[in-house]
């Protein structure tokens, strides 16, 4: 069993969580995730790590209530314990050698990406972070952030914070301002992944994309979790989560991501019901 260590909501739709689960914590690194499972009749998930702590032996997890299982989690309390914590899965993402790197993260993405920025910051990286969320009470790791960064841009989409637009409008104001970034990594929306590639492209910056499809087992086995990048499709437990952003077909990855709501729906009214 897995103890949950510590419980905090970040907003209404938001909870970080921190796990006790000291195997992981020594080997997990940025872009990687874990499955877990909440009890004997849960089904397991994917989270991506968004921060880890080698000594405390804690892994941290943010997650949003979109389906049943992170409905069920949120409402866990310290104390409480996760039946399966496994990993870490997936591959690291790839971070030796940028030197001028900007960070994206769109919504929920912004835990996700926050592990990178942070690694890029402690290796001496000038990393500005650009994130994006639909209005300001969603605004997530804003400190957490200043603190592992160059610059952090927040936009939103209705201006409430003083900031209106998209982050591809921020990232092109930084590149038009000289921005000489050789590493962009975005994760967040499929379309805001696809649009941050369609931004970075004209200028050859390489692009990372991190693919968040519906995934079953994490190991390779189901293909639930393919991706089309180029001519073929890839896994993106065990070939990603991160791929070349110039690459994906977004488009496909859309269609998949649709039928990945539809089955969390189904799965929390099954609950619900
Ligand atoms: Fe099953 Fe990736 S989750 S193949």
């Amino acid at each position: 069993m897995y103890p949950i260590i510590e419980v905090e909501a970040l907003n209404d739709e938001v909870t970080r969580m921190v796990i006790e689960a000291p195997a992981i914590a020594k080997k997990i690194r940025p872009g990687q995730f874990i499955m877990l499972r909440i009890d004997e009749e849960g089904e397991r998930i994917p989270l991506t790590m968004n921060d880890c702590d080698a000594q405390a032996g804690t892994v941290t997890i943010i997650f949003q209530a979109v389906g049943a299982t992170t409905a069920k989690l949120a409402k866990m309390k310290a104390g409480d314990s996760l039946l399966d914590f496994a990993g870490p899965l997936g591959n690291p993402t790839e971070l030796e050698g940028a030197k001028r790197a900007c960070v994206i993260g769109g919504g929920l993405g912004t835990a996700i990406a926050f592990p990178q920025a942070k690694w890029l910051h402690e290796h001496g990286v000038e990393v500005d972070v650009i994130t994006g969320f639909r209005t300001e009470d969603l605004i997530i790791l804003e400190d957490e952030i200043n603190e592992n960064s160059s610059r952090q841009i927040i936009m939103t989409d209705d201006g409430s914070n003083g900031n209106k637009g998209l982050v591809t409008q921020a990232l092109q104001q930084r590149i038009d301002e000289g921005a000489d970034y050789d590493l962009v990594l975005a994760v967040g929306p499929v379309i805001m992944m696809k649009f941050v590639a369609a931004t970075t492209k004209p200028y050859g910056i390489k692009t990372l994309v991190s693919m968040n499809p519906l995934m079953i087992d994490g190991t390779g086995m189901c293909g639930g979790c393919r991706v089309k990048v180029g001519d073929e499709y890839l896994h993106a437990c065990v070939d990603g989560p991160d791929f070349d952003g110039h690459l994906v077909d977004y488009d496909d990855a859309m269609r998949r991501g649709v039928q990945y709501r539809s089955f969390e729906n189904a799965a929390r009214e099954a609950n619900e019901g």
